[in-house]
Parts: C-alpha cells; sequence; structure tokens
C-alpha cells in the first residue's frame, strides 16, 4: 500500500486520462504510458462499466486519480471514500457544493485509509455558464462561485480542487503555495483542442502554479501514447 503517497511527490505532473468503457483498450493504454506519466485518471464511465475489478485490473500498481466526483450526505460520501480502500488511490474528487460538513467527513474518511488519498473538490462544472448558475438559483457568477467553494474547500480540509487553466492563477494567490490544483483542459502546442473551449499549453499551466496536468487524448490519440507524454514531460 506504498503506491499513492510515494508518487505523489513524484516529479511527473501528468495524469493521463482514460477515458474509455472498454477495458482491454484501457489495459493497453496504460501499460504503454506507465513509465512516462505520474497518474492515471479513471472516471465514472469505466467505473460504471467496470467497477471496482475493472479499476484494480488497469490500474494494478500505477498511481491512479478515481475521479468520481462524489456527491451526497456526509455519511455515504464518507462510505464510499473509505471503500476506495479496495482499489487504493492517490486522489479522489467530491463535490464541493456538498457542503461543509460533507467536506469534513470525506477528509475524515480519507485520513483513515492506509494509501491516505488527496481529496479534491470540483466547484463549478466547467460545462456551466453564470446563465445556468441562475437557473439552478445560485446567486453568484461563476468566478465567485468558484472563489467561493475554493475558500470552502481549504478551511474544511480538502486538498485543492479541479480547475480550469484560466483559474489557476487566482486560485494559487488566494488559496497558498500547498494547495493542490489539478487542471484539465491542457493541450500541448500544436494539437486539436477537440471540445475544449479554453485550453492552454501544459508548459503555461505549470508555470502559472498547476499542480497536476490532466491530459487525456493528447496523449490517448497519439501515435506513441508513450512518446506524446514523455514529449510533454520534457516541454515543461
Ligand atoms: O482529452 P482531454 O485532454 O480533453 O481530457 C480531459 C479530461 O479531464 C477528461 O477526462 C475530462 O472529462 C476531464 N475534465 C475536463 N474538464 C473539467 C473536468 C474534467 O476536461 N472541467
Amino acid at each position: 500500500m506504498t503506491k499513492s503517497t510515494g508518487n505523489l511527490s513524484s516529479n511527473n505532473p501528468i495524469i493521463c486520462a482514460i477515458d474509455t468503457t472498454d477495458i482491454a483498450k484501457a489495459k493497453k493504454l496504460v501499460q504503454s504510458v506507465r513509465d512516462s506519466v505520474g497518474m492515471i485518471k479513471l472516471g465514472l464511465e469505466f467505473f460504471t462499466a467496470n467497477g471496482v475489478a475493472g479499476v484494480r485490473e488497469v490500474a494494478g500498481d500505477i498511481p491512479l486519480f478515481l475521479d468520481l466526483k462524489f456527491h451526497d450526505i456526509p455519511n455515504t460520501v464518507a462510505g464510499a471514500i473509505r471503500a476506495t480502500a479496495a482499489i487504493n488511490t492517490s486522489i479522489i474528487t467530491i463535490h464541493a457544493s456538498g457542503g461543509k460538513a460533507m467536506m469534513q467527513a470525506a477528509a475524515k474518511a480519507a485520513k483513515s485509509l492506509p494509501s491516505s488519498p488527496i481529496i479534491v473538490g470540483v466547484t463549478a462544472l466547467t460545462s456551466l455558464d453564470d446563465d445556468d448558475l441562475k437557473a439552478i438559483g445560485f446567486a453568484n457568477n461563476i468566478q465567485n462561485q468558484v472563489s467561493k467553494l475554493a475558500d470552502l474547500v481549504l478551511e474544511n480540509g480538502l486538498d485543492g480542487v479541479v480547475c480550469s487553466p484560466h483559474e489557476i492563477e487566482i486560485l494559487r494567490k488566494q488559496c497558498g503555495k500547498d494547495f493542490k490544483l489539478v487542471v484539465p483542459g491542457i493541450r500541448p502546442a500544436g494539437s486539436a483542442s477537440g471540445d475544449q473551449k479554453r485550453v492552454m499549453t501544459p508548459k503555461e499551466a505549470i508555470n502559472l502554479g498547476a499542480s497536476y496536468l490532466v491530459i487525456g487524448r493528447p496523449i490517448t490519440e497519439a501515435e506513441n501514447p508513450a512518446q506524446a507524454a514523455k514529449d510533454i514531460l520534457a516541454s515543461l
């Protein structure tokens, strides 16, 4: 049970997002990038299709970001986090909008696990805009909502947030140097942005203060995924 904490301090901030339900495809990808990335990310899609057994089979002893974005009452979220003991994860996500008690329960549950995963909060989903927030009854605009939830994350014992590249600078200032900023929406110079609307290069994001870069398609759809990851690492 040493993989998580040990590798969190690794010098490789690249987290490769494995977005598929196909277990054979996921395994092949993970085997090809395992020595070139710091961690892999499996999310709701993969987990719903393949469960804990599938995660164990694909991740093996590679540091894992389990991106299930838990959002429920404190007791249930704490129980779900404790249940990840069977998977041994390095990073787990929960929704910061689940409230103070839920965040505190999540932080406490994480500390009880042998792998001591870090827990990061999802603030406002990047698929939402100001009008969407208003429609679901939130008074803040996106930027203020992200800022407010990041403060709550910090106050309630979580380790950081998932944020867009364009929030790195402000959140790094607001939340201090130890706060973890896990950043998707990263594109190496010259690569296709796909459906990502606001992208940044790996180097720009790291220079602004990102802790981890979540990168999917620029690695997984490359002809040689391992080389693509190595090139990104070299660019930092
Ligand atoms: O392929 P790509 O590099 O766009 O993958 C980014 C990964 O980060 C995907 O797994 C996506 O679901 C995730 N993500 C994101 N934007 C967020 C939160 C998570 O792109 N705001």
